[in-house]
């Protein structure tokens, strides 16, 4: 405990020493979450990860998250230094989607309108029109469709069936999935849910169609614990990354959040309601990256960004 103290007052000292300031996904350990709380710095979601990152006028962002969103820091802010504790932090989405094969599943689909998830490279982004978070999908989607336009959607396959189910637009999917919350298993949560009945169950929307239906509420991290603090429920189970714990015991100490079940144990399942990339964002690779920045810088090339840019200032225009 004294070591993690004496991490802490050091990365404190940094953070000012250099002008920088600490953004943290939900998904990030408590410690980390907390840290950033205590610094002055932001714990979100995605969307506001990024508009956070946008209007704080530190010089330097430290970002404790996964690569997309170190990335999109960049694209967005190209003068600000931009850290992170490891670069090796990436994304099964983003992974699960190579930018040739994605441009040329776009390239034969002309006629639609190119809308990808935030959890993707630099480089899928300059391929697309939009860039949406999983707050903001829906209502995207919605205005898309309404203007009758045809969608090609990528990355998260869970996620595109999602908004295609519920806004009906006509939508083509690519085929990827999380490896945290493709582990959420409705068979087994169908048994917790008896013998909790007095629970509500919360889903972020990148869970298998069959753990949506069981959900009483959807939606992002953000949105899934706005949910926990205004559903009437004592308790909660939550399918999503434990990490989001942290921030939905903070406010509201009275309520019982229990994980959803997963496909197995440590044994037989990939990520356990944890992601292993959010996870590598530790005290010590903080403090590193603070201290030494190579390797931990994030760079994007200056053509990629100005195309990638295009697409993610449409998402944050929308969402104003
Ligand atoms: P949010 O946009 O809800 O923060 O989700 C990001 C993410 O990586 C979910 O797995
Ligand atoms: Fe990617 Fe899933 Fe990890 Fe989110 S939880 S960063 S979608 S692998």
């Amino acid at each position: 405990a004294d070591e993690k103290v004496e991490y802490k007052t050091r990365i404190k000292a940094l953070l000012q020493q250099k002008n920088a300031v600490l953004v943290a996904h939900y998904y990030t350990d408590p410690e980390i979450q907390a840290l950033a709380e205590e610094t002055g710095g932001c714990v979100s979601d995605s969307l506001e990860m990024a508009r956070f990152g946008n209007e704080h006028p530190a010089e330097t962002l430290i970002v404790a998250g996964v690569k997309f969103m170190g990335e999109t820091a960049k694209i967005l802010t190209p003068n600000k230094t931009v850290l992170m504790p490891t670069l090796e932090a990436t994304c099964s989405l983003d992974l699960g989607c190579p930018a040739e094969p994605f441009s040329a599943f776009c390239d034969a689909h002309p006629d639609r309108v190119v809308v990808v998830y935030a959890n993707t490279s630099a480089a899928v982004k300059a391929r697309a029109d939009w860039v949406v978070t999983s707050s903001i999908a829906l209502d995207v989607v919605d205005y898309l469709d309404s203007q009758g336009k045809k969608i090609l959607w990528g990355p998260d396959k869970h996620l595109g069936a999602y908004v295609q189910k519920q806004t009906g637009a006509d939508m083509l999917l690519w085929d990827a999935a999380c490896i945290v919350h493709d582990e959420f298993k409705a068979n087994a949560l169908v048994e917790l849910k008896k013998q909790h009945p007095e629970a509500a169950v919360l889903v972020h929307p990148e869970s298998p169609d069959s753990v949506v239906q069981l959900a009483d509420a959807v939606g992002s991290t953000s949105q899934l614990i706005k949910a926990s603090q205004t559903l009437p429920n004592s308790t909660f189970i939550v399918a999503t990354d434990k990490g989001i714990f942290y921030k939905m015991q903070q406010q509201m100490p009275d309520r019982t959040f229990i994980e959803a079940p997963t496909g197995g144990n440590g044994a037989t399942c990939r990520s356990c309601a944890h992601c292993p990339w959010m996870a590598m964002n530790g005290l010590k690779a903080i403090e590193a990256a603070l201290t030494d920045t190579t390797g931990h810088e994030i760079f994007v090339d200056a053509a990629l960004r100005e195309k990638a840019l295009v697409p993610l200032n449409r998402m944050l225009n929308f969402a104003k």
